[in-house]
């Protein structure tokens, strides 16, 4: 007897792809509706949400704190928020899965407000260092405890009185950021964040959409300080929820690749910080048409129509890494796939992602035949005969996953991924989308 097993995939060399593909709502900005809306007085209703796991899990932990979230018939969710004082303190864990984003930005939640809140997640996320947003939360007044220094399970007791402090980050985060504002908005004064380089600022769009005064600068040595006026009044707000240009980006990559292919996608978010991917792919010879640029629900979102095209090496800059910062993994894939070598510079926080970004793609693509090295903040693709034929693990990170999958639609011999079910995370549907617009992945038949 033998099984599909819908955890294990294989890739097969296919295509072309034609046609188009629904691609879900963006992860950044399903968090922060859940988020904004529990923290808000009245009822907020958010269309487009994003239903993989990552989201839900923040949302299960916002319903533990006190907020009432539904979903109606007609996808729409419903979050009945409780007021920037109205937390509760869970009675058990919260537990955020495989979200960074969701554990880290409910931390700045609990920091500003009179409660105490234990967080725990999955075996990824139990390694990630939390200390870079518990180190600011401390200094407004939280009080932390962790397991070694920094990791999971964190406990954390908001201030009584959170402080408005003025905070150096050294990484452009927009989980770091977003946690310090989020805090901050029960402090008393102004508290400010100074990033090296601007990181995603769908927080403080929304946070201005709830009513918060939030302005932001870049200045000119690319520095980007946001201003938040704390003791605020959220006031519920409606959302539409663009198409998530990270997930898109898996499309638009194999689209690139597979010879023949034409594909069109509706409604990409197009946050100028969110699209450093495209800008890439375009100075790498791709094909991408931008049309029917518009604004929904406050975020800018356009139609992209993209064909396959012979791409080229070049090198990315460091400043550019933020805005691209989830998409390194597929860029490395159209990198296997371009003429000459592709160099990524300053891509150090991809170590600190769902996994080692840069490890585990390296040791991928080489079993596959791709020339890759790397070095603590960097790392350079060679466009290579792609062999294909291993076996590789998602090693719990729904991008490696989608990545590694990306690559078997192009290689000589059939990619079998393990662990796809990370790929729930953020892409409901990505395998089916794919298929449907002729990619052969099918699940691995088991004995
Ligand atoms: C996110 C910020 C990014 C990104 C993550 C989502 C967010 O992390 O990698 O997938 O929604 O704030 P950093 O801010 O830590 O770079």
């Amino acid at each position: 007897m033998s099984s599909h097993s819908h955890d294990q995939l294989v890739s097969h060399k296919a295509g072309p792809l034609r046609g188009t593909m629904p691609i879900p709502g963006d992860k950044s900005i399903s968090h922060r509706s859940l988020i904004l809306g529990s923290l808000a007085i009245g009822t907020t209703k958010v269309r487009g949400l994003l239903e993989g796991a990552d989201v839900i899990s923040t949302k299960n932990a916002l319903i533990a704190l006190g907020a009432e979230i539904h979903r109606d018939n007609d996808g729409i969710w419903h979050i009945t928020g409780v007021g920037l004082n109205g937390m509760v303190s869970p009675v058990t864990p919260l537990n955020l899965g495989n979200s960074g984003t969701g554990a880290r930005l409910l931390m700045g939640v609990v920091a500003g407000q009179n409660i105490t809140a234990t967080f725990c997640g999955d075996l990824s996320l139990s390694v990630r260092p939390m200390a870079r947003i518990t180190d600011p939360l401390t200094e407004m007044g939280a009080s932390v405890t962790s397991r070694g220094g920094g990791l999971l399970p964190v406990t954390i007791t908001g201030a009584f009185t959170p402080m408005a402090i003025q905070y150096h980050s050294e990484v452009a985060s927009a989980q770091i950021k977003s946690a310090i504002l989020l805090a901050g908005l029960n402090a008393r004064g102004t508290t400010t964040v100074i990033e090296p380089h601007a990181s995603r600022d769908h927080s403080e769009s929304m946070l201005r959409h709830f009513g918060a005064s939030v302005e932001q600068q870049i200045k000119s040595d690319g520095t980007h300080h946001v201003h938040l006026l704390g003791e605020a009044t959220l006031r519920a707000a409606d959302i539409i929820v663009p198409s998530d240009p990270s997930s898109a980006a898996f499309a638009i990559v194999a689209a690139l690749i597979i010879p023949g292919s034409e594909i069109t996608l509706v409604g990409i978010g197009m946050n100028p910080l969110r699209t450093g991917i495209i800008t890439t792919l375009v100075e790498m010879g791709g094909d991408i048409v931008k049309s029917n640029d518009r604004i929904e629900g406050g975020e800018a979102v356009a139609d992209l129509t993209i064909r396959y095209s012979q791409l080229h090496g070049i090198t990315v800059p460091a400043a550019r890494a933020a805005s691209m910062i989830d998409e390194f993994p597929i860029l490395s894939i159209a990198a296997a796939a371009a003429n000459g070598t592709t160099e990524m510079l300053g891509v150090a926080e991809l170590r600190v992602k769902e996994t080692d970004r840069i490890k585990v793609m390296a040791d991928g693509l080489a079993e596959c035949g791709v020339t890759v090295d790397h070095d603590d903040d960097s790392m350079r693709v060679s466009g290579s005969f792609i062999t294909g034929g291993a076996t590789l693990s998602a090693q719990h990170d729904h991008r490696i996953a989608m990545s590694f999958l990306t690559l078997g639609l192009i290689a000589e011999a059939p990619i079998t991924v393990t662990g796809c079910a990370t790929i729930e995370t953020s892409f409901p549907g990505f395998a089916n989308g794919l298929n449907q617009l002729g990619a052969y992945i099918r699940p691995r038949l088991t004995a």
